[in-house]
């Protein structure tokens, strides 16, 4: 910037393309990213089920639609304007908000650093409409289009209008990891949700509705491998109020990399440092140095002795009483892998019925 500039600088608003634009610098890093705000408008909405499309790992092209309860033709231009939301209206809401969206700035900063169309449905509408924003003003307009009951959000050509932040874009792969872990996180969460993902043409993950312990058991094996589910112990333990269910690797089964640690606090995924102290205390005698357990495990308790909120994007918790929680977690663990004799770990790992391809997981390695 010049001196003289810096001098003659004037105060101006920002234009709410600009606005966005910079809001969508913390929201908006990768298609991983853009996915999972899309994902969680979905599954906010009520969705059963889910289709994923994805070009270029999601760069050239993202679609999500769902058959959830849609907007209303009114609501259409408001769902891209930032801070704008359905879901809390004052404080209180803030305080016991059960949504995983509330900031009401996703589809208006993603539609800001890429060619957004929000294309919708409610029950009871004549028709579904679509809205696309315009200009530096973002300017929404509104025209009638075909879609059945529910919403579809498609997403082109992410950050044509912002070269820097496309440069920090890594290879299709590995945007394409993390855009298929998002999408993974969220399936072993809800299980009574039906998931699609195709990438370039191709299906990659079909995730049926899960109703019982059979379809539960080969979601797991689809998201997580066939090999997790056939080296891993089931796990069922209520005490106390606190419930803990799901799958822990046999230390047999263990991996270099922290990667298939799935652990979920009342429904949310968690990356929380007590609930990683106590697993890796629970495994600390049967695993070697340097290796990680793995483990997709649900943890249940009532709801007004955690905070889920605490921080929405680290995924911290803050339990009540924390030192019962450890230990229950802890002695729960260590007990279930205790139990495990030597030729459990050796025994020819049974079919998974039903078990679907592998996935992108080279379980075991
Ligand atoms: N898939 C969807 N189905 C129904 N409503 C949606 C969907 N996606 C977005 N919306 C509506 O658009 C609003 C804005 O979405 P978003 O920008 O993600 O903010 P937030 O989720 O924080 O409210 C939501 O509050 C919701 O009312
Ligand atoms: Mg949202």
């Amino acid at each position: 910037m010049s001196d003289e500039v810096m001098n003659s600088a004037r105060i101006e608003l920002l234009s709410p393309r600009l606005a966005n634009q910079i809001a969508a610098g913390e929201v908006v890093e990768r298609p991983a990213s853009v996915i999972k705000e899309l994902l969680e408008n979905s599954l906010d909405s009520g969705a059963k089920r889910i289709d994923v499309d994805v070009e270029q790992a999601g760069v050239k092209l993202l679609r999500v639609r769902d058959d959830g309860s849609g907007i209303s033709s009114d609501d259409l231009p408001l769902a891209l304007a930032r801070h704008a939301t359905s879901k809390i209206r004052d404080l209180e809401d803030l305080e016991r908000v059960m949504s995983l969206g509330f900031r009401g700035e996703a589809l208006a900063s993603i539609s800001s650093v890429a060619r957004l169309t929000l294309t919708s449905r409610t029950r009871g509408a004549e028709q579904a409409w679509q809205v696309e924003t315009e200009g530096r003003d973002m300017a929404p307009r509104v025209q009638p289009a075909a879609h059945p009951v529910g919403t579809s959000v498609e997403v082109r050509d992410l950050f044509f209008n912002t070269p820097a932040r496309r440069k920090f874009l890594k290879t299709e792969k590995t945007e394409f990891d993390h855009l298929q872990e998002v999408i993974k996180r969220l399936a072993l969460a809800r299980f009574d949700v039906a998931f699609n993902l195709r990438h370039n043409g191709k299906s990659i993950l079909n995730l049926h509705e899960a109703r019982d312990a059979t379809a539960r058991a080969r979601r797991v094996a689809a998201v997580c491998g066939p090999a997790f589910l056939e080296q891993a112990l089931p796990i069922e333990v209520e005490r106390n109020g606190l419930h803990l269910w799901g799958w822990v690797g046999l230390p047999t089964f263990s991996r270099s990399q922290a990667d298939l640690q799935y652990f979920y606090v009342n429904g949310r995924a968690v990356r929380d440092k007590l609930v990683a102290h106590a697993v890796r205390q629970a495994y600390r005698d049967v695993l070697f140095n340097g290796r990680h357990p793995t483990f997709v495990l649900f943890f249940e308790v009532d709801p007004s002795v955690v905070d889920v909120n605490v921080h929405p994007t680290k995924h911290e918790v803050r339990f009540r009483d924390g030192r019962m929680v450890h230990d229950f977690l802890y002695g729960t663990l260590h007990r279930a892998l205790g139990d495990v004799r030597p030729e459990d770990q050796l025994a020819a790992p049974a079919p998974v019925p039903g078990a679907e391809r592998p996935t992108g997981i080279d379980a075991g390695e």
